[in-house]
């Protein structure tokens, strides 16, 4: 993947993003499109998965057929809206291993700082996809992204729904080596740190919660 920003234009993952915004979807409605979005943007992202061959027969003929090759992918869910993205690219890599990261902002100072974090083993050994559907300053997914590599990581992707250009601008400062995949390029970050247009706040739309 060369490009530091790819958006996925695709008419299905647009229809879909359209009913998100919607402020009047359900919270029902809203985990389910993006489960199905998070498909079509893994997809997108895994593209370029590196691929080996291993023999097989089928019941006509022996063949040297396609496989996935190397260590498992690692997926990374910066909590807690990333986990609403966790089942959509599950149900394309179910063997793919699971991190967590938790960073929560510090008032005062403004910095990210972590609450929690795990990680599979050997980071540097796999692709590693973090997910997080809201890419808005960019300060907390610029710091899960320096998590990454300090336990490792040396091939890491960003998934996210949404990115504002602030939040681009910041990754591609901090992380010129990792391509982020969106859905939409929004327009711009209000005075609080929200995206718009936007859809909301993504943790309370997905979970009921305010
Ligand atoms: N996080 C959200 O959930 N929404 C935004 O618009 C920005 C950050």
């Amino acid at each position: 993947m060369t490009d530091h920003l790819t958006v996925v234009d695709h008419p299905l993952v647009q229809h879909k993003l359209t009913l998100m915004r919607d402020k009047g979807t359900s919270t029902a409605g809203f985990r389910r499109l993006l489960r199905e979005i998070t498909q079509l943007l893994a997809y997108e992202i895994t593209r370029e998965m590196e691929l080996t061959t291993t023999n097989i027969e089928t019941p006509m003929e022996e063949m040297d057929a396609p496989i996935l090759a190397g260590k498992k992918l690692a997926l990374v869910s910066i909590l807690r809206a990333g986990n609403g993205m966790l089942d959509g690219v599950l149900e394309l890599i179910p063997s793919a291993r699971v991190g967590f990261v938790g960073l929560y902002r510090d008032e005062e100072t403004l910095e990210p700082v972590q609450y929690y974090f795990k990680a599979p083993e050997a980071l540097e050994d796999r692709l590693v996809i973090a997910v997080d559907p809201m890419l808005a300053t960019g300060n907390s997914s610029a710091a899960a992204i320096d998590l990454l590599k300090e336990a490792g990581a040396n091939n890491i992707r960003f998934l996210c729904l949404l990115a504002s250009p602030e939040g681009v601008a910041r990754m591609k400062e901090a992380h010129p080596d990792v391509p982020i995949v969106t859905a939409s390029l929004d327009r711009q970050l209000n005075e609080k740190g929200y995206i718009l247009p936007g859809l909301g706040d993504a943790g309370d739309r997905m979970f009921g919660t305010k």
